[in-house]
């Protein structure tokens, strides 16, 4: 699979730090029966390969690493199940260890964009987006870099992904507010699907 089919399959990548394996198979589930297939898994936590691991057994699921910040990271997560890795940036390193890999790196400058797009990335992630301009700065990058489509994340939410989405270069929107701490800890799972399928329904317009 490469990353642009990855990302068509879903509006919203939910960006998931997960502090307890047992928390990942429910989450998944929910987040899939949600219509959120596609699952971030940040290296933030000591767990978080396990995540991943348990997580890729989830009928439907599309597991990912998210915080990959290096080839070792990107490698172990590999090794745990992950089909695709995403970055907060873009080293030579990593670029060269994610060759042939579903990647998306992250990029939020035009020097960046173009270092990126010269490795042949089509897709990149804009973090922190509302800190690096949000909806404005993608509207004027689409002049410069017309091909670059965009994953903003850091500041999306329920009341601003749909203008996000509604931007021609955003391709796809991630973000954390879609399984919070607490619901993980609660083992809320029912109230992770609702907010799943209410972000599907606004990305979709049907709902406000
Ligand atoms: C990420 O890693 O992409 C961010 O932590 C997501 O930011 P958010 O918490 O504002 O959604």
């Amino acid at each position: 699979m490469t990353i642009d089919a990855i990302i068509a399959r879903a509006p919203i990548i939910p960006v998931l730090t997960v502090e307890t394996v047992e928390a990942a198979i429910p989450l998944a589930r929910a987040l899939v029966e949600g219509g959120l297939p596609v699952l971030e898994v940040t290296l933030r936590t000591k767990v978080a390969l396990e995540v991943i691991a348990a997580m890729a057994q989830v009928p439907g699921a599309v597991v990912g690493a998210g915080t990959v910040l290096s080839p070792a990271d990107l490698e172990a997560s590999r090794k745990a199940g992950a089909v695709f890795g995403v970055s907060p940036g873009l080293t030579p390193e990593l670029a060269r260890a994610a060759e042939g890999y579903p990647f998306l790196p992250g990029a939020v400058t035009p020097s960046e964009i173009m270092a990126a797009r010269d490795l042949g990335y089509g897709v990149l992630k804009f973090f922190p987006a509302e800190i690096y301009g949000g909806q404005s700065a993608l509207a004027a990058l689409a002049g410069p870099f017309g091909g670059m489509r965009f994953c903003p994340t850091g500041g999306v939410r329920e009341s601003n992904l749909r203008t996000y989405l509604a931007l021609p270069n955003v391709a796809v929107v991630g973000g954390t507010w879609l399984a919070g701490k607490s619901e993980m800890a609660a083992g809320d799972w029912a109230a992770i699907t609702a907010r799943a399928r209410r972000a599907v329904a606004i990305a979709r317009g049907e709902e406000e």
